[in-house]
């Protein structure tokens, strides 16, 4: 695996290849991010990842400076993966100067969820997707559907935009006893880490319920905070919404399930799709 810590090298080492398949992520990898590489490696002629921790997605209040940076073990999971081509910029060679120009995602979708609890975090994700899709110019580029809406967010700029580039899904790694697998799972204590999977089993309660016709959708969301929160739990939400767009759904919609909830300092997020009958699927 190369690996380039500049855009005119990024550049030079692609010049060869006519469809690199790209997958970009902050570091501390683990098998997650693992399987999102193995799974661009088919859809490009040469597979890049790349490693930067964005500030201009971090709340001056959250983690940029304590998040786990990890290169010597992140490299060596992307060669074993079988990356080709890692691009590590620092913050001077990705913003040189203040990053004035700024993409602006729609309030309907970025200020919601995510975008209600941490103000400006779609921008600042839009606006270093948009310069490292614009670095890497790749065909393809995978991302996990752990971050649901930030999925969604980053489809939907790629399609205004109308940038040639294919937005792939890559499915959620879980953990054998149903935790996704985050890079802030790292935080927790063990018993933090003995507890977190209640936050997957919270959503996988709120389908059931659906499934067994549950039709007061605010009582369900309330009733599944407040069990969170008797076991500890500070919850942000626990919400079930369209899938089309995340707004509240109507009888026959396609819908998700999407929570985000604090355990101590640690905050996790996860999702479950269900289908348009609201039974839960495996994902599609
Ligand atoms: O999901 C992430 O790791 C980040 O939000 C991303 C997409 C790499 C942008 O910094």
């Amino acid at each position: 695996m190369k690996i380039v810590h500049t855009i005119a090298e990024l550049r030079a080492c692609l010049a060869p290849f006519k469809h690199p398949a790209f997958v970009p992520t902050m570091g501390n990898l683990h098998e997650g991010h693992l399987a999102l590489v193995r799974q661009a490696k088919p859809q490009g002629d040469v597979t890049v990842a790349s490693i930067f921790v964005n500030r201009l997605q971090f709340l001056p209040h959250e983690d940029f400076d304590t998040y786990p940076r990890t290169w010597d073990s992140d490299c060596k999971k992307l060669q074993a993966a079988g990356c080709d081509l890692l691009f590590a910029p620092n913050e001077q060679e990705l913003y040189p100067e203040p990053q004035t120009y700024l993409v602006q995602p729609p309030a309907a979708l970025a200020d919601i969820l995510e975008g209600h609890f941490r103000p400006g975090f779609f921008v600042g994700v839009c606006t270093v997707v948009m310069k490292l899709l614009a670095c890497v110019q790749p065909r393809a580029a995978v991302f996990g559907k752990k971050d649901y809406q930030q999925l969604m967010v980053i489809r939907r700029m790629v399609r205004q935009f109308a940038l040639p580039i294919e937005i792939v899904a890559g499915e959620t790694t879980r953990a054998p006893d149903g935790l996704a697998l985050s890079s802030r799972n790292g935080y927790l204590s063990a018993s933090e880490r003995a507890e977190a999977v209640q936050l997957s089993l919270a959503l996988k309660a709120m389908a059931t319920a659906l499934q067994a016709g549950a039709t007061d959708i605010a009582a369900l969301e309330q009733q599944a905070m407040q069990s969170l929160a008797a076991r500890g739990w500070q919850p942000d939400y626990l919400a079930v919404r369209r899938r089309s767009d995340l707004q509240t759904p109507a009888p026959g919609d396609a819908l998700v399930l999407l929570g985000a909830a604090r355990l101590g300092s640690t905050r996790l997020i996860d999702n479950l799709e269900l289908t348009p009958d609201q039974g839960a699927t495996k994902p599609s």
